[in-house]
Order: structure tokens, then C-alpha cells, then sequence
């Protein structure tokens, strides 16, 4: 099992090209993910909606990249693929060398739940645990044991600055902190890519600046790679990389 801390005792995080974390032997340090001509169509009644249409994309590692697009142009379909919850009707999605392809649905199950972290428009907390106990749950699917789980959910919260909130209870946090909570319970694991699905979309915009400037941190500091959907024009003024997407079609974007 990939057991790499969180932080290690420098208080910096592990590079994670030396982790021995399996998958990164097969690609180069940098590359955490390539999308080659993707293509997604749906068969909707008689018809065909291509949802994607040849979408090309590389990520380093570290790398936080936006992607704007308005509702329907292709985002959640593109990050579904990304996440091998979905399968391409064309091209390939390599994931930290790995052709997502090649990969039974165990195997994936495995690539995300060690990988991959999930942030979404709602927190989607357990209203009845504590924030601690929410940033949890993912350590217990990977069935990591209680004193791992406990440092390691403790330090993510730190990471977010809720270090003094972890026995609240979800309704009893902000809306930022809801999320600061489900951006914990993304990292807790130590993964390689975060995929944000509109994270700052039910937020204010000073609230949604600041959940923008805490992934962006994280992204540099801890080396994990971002990619966030977004209508918010906050997010194109510091994203690393900003790409437009239209009718299925991505394309470089300007700030
Ligand atoms: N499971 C599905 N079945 C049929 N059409 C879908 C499905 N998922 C998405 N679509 C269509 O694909 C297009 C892109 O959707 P989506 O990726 O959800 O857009 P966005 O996240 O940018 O709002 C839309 O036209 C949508 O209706
Ligand atoms: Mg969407």
C-alpha cells in the first residue's frame, strides 16, 4: 500500500517521485497526467451529444490549471474520464504513467483512493461527525490504521487552518470552512491530483478567493497537482494555466 506521510518531521512534504509509491516509476517525475485526443459522446434517445471533442492536456507535477467553461461545455464530463469513472469513446488518459485503459475497476478504485482527491461545488459533510472525523473517511476506506489516520487528519486540518475546528460539527462551520474541510479530506491521503468540480461555486467571492489561494499554496508547496473547473474569474487571475473549454473543445486560455 502507498504509505507516504502527509508531511514528514522536516514538515516539508515527500517528493513524491522518490515515495516508491509504485506508479511513478513508469513516467517521468513531472508528469502527473496526459489526456491524448479524447473524445466523449453519449447516445441520447436517436441522437449522439459529443461532449468532448479531441481534448489534449499535460500536468506537471505541483501544477494548478483552471479550466472555464459555461454550464454544459464539457467539465464534469472531462474530469469523470480523468477520474476513470467514465470511459472515452476515443483516446487515452494516462494517469501518473498509467493508461487508464489498461486498468480494471479494481485497479482504478485503487489509483483513486491512493492518487486522486475529490473537491466538489457542496462540502458533501456528514452533518452528524466532527470536521476530524469527516477528513477521516477516506483513511478508513484505505483501511490505514487509527494512530495513522488521527496524525494524518490532524496535520490536513492544519494545512487548511481549521486546526481549532476539527471537533466541530459540519452545520456548525462557515460555508469557507465546509469547504476548507472537504479540501482537508482531499489532501488527508496524500494525493498526486486533486480534480475541484466548480469548488468556489456556492461561495462568496472574497470567500472563494481564499479557498482559490489555499489550493494554489497547496499545489506549490506540497508538489499536488490541481485541476479545478470554474466560472469564477478569480481563479484565471492566479491559476498557473487556464484553458477555455466550448462545446466539448479546449483551448488555451488568456487571463
Ligand atoms: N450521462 C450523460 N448522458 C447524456 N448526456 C450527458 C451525460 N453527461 C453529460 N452529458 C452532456 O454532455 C455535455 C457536457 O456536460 P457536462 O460535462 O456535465 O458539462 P459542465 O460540467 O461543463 O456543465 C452536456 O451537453 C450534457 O448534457
Ligand atoms: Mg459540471
Amino acid at each position: 500500500m502507498h504509505d507516504i506521510g502527509l508531511v514528514n518531521s522536516e514538515g516539508a512534504y515527500p517528493d513524491p517521485g522518490a515515495s516508491g509509491s509504485g506508479y511513478s516509476q513508469a513516467v517521468g517525475p513531472q508528469l502527473v497526467l496526459v489526456v491524448q485526443d479524447l473524445v466523449k459522446q453519449f447516445k441520447v434517445g436517436q441522437g449522439t451529444i459529443t461532449a468532448l471533442q479531441q481534448v489534449n492536456l499535460v500536468l506537471g507535477e505541483g501544477e494548478f490549471l483552471a479550466i472555464r467553461g459555461r454550464s454544459g461545455a464539457g467539465k464534469t464530463t472531462l474530469l469523470n474520464l480523468i477520474a476513470g469513472l467514465d470511459d472515452p469513446t476515443s483516446g487515452h488518459v494516462l494517469l501518473l504513467g498509467r493508461d487508464l485503459s489498461t486498468l480494471n475497476e479494481r485497479q482504478r478504485t485503487e489509483l483513486r483512493r491512493h492518487e486522486l482527491g475529490f473537491v466538489f461545488q457542496s462540502a458533501h459533510l456528514f452533518p452528524s461527525l466532527t470536521a476530524r472525523e469527516n477528513v477521516e473517511v477516506p483513511l478508513r476506506l484505505a483501511r490505514t490504521e487509527p494512530a495513522e489516520r488521527s496524525r494524518r487528519s490532524h496535520e490536513a486540518l492544519a494545512m487548511v487552518g481549521l486546526a481549532e475546528r476539527e471537533q466541530h460539527r459540519a452545520p456548525e462551520l462557515s460555508g469557507g470552512e465546509q469547504q476548507r474541510v472537504a479540501i482537508a479530506r482531499a489532501l488527508v491521503h496524500a494525493p498526486r491530483l486533486v480534480l475541484a468540480d466548480e469548488p468556489t461555486g456556492n461561495l462568496d467571492t472574497h470567500t472563494g478567493l481564499s479557498i482559490l489561494d489555499l489550493m494554489l499554496s497547496v499545489a506549490h508547496q506540497a508538489g499536488i497537482a490541481f485541476i479545478i473547473t470554474t466560472h469564477d474569474p478569480q481563479a484565471s487571475a492566479i491559476a498557473d494555466a487556464i484553458y477555455d473549454i466550448n462545446d466539448g473543445v479546449l483551448t488555451p486560455g488568456e487571463r
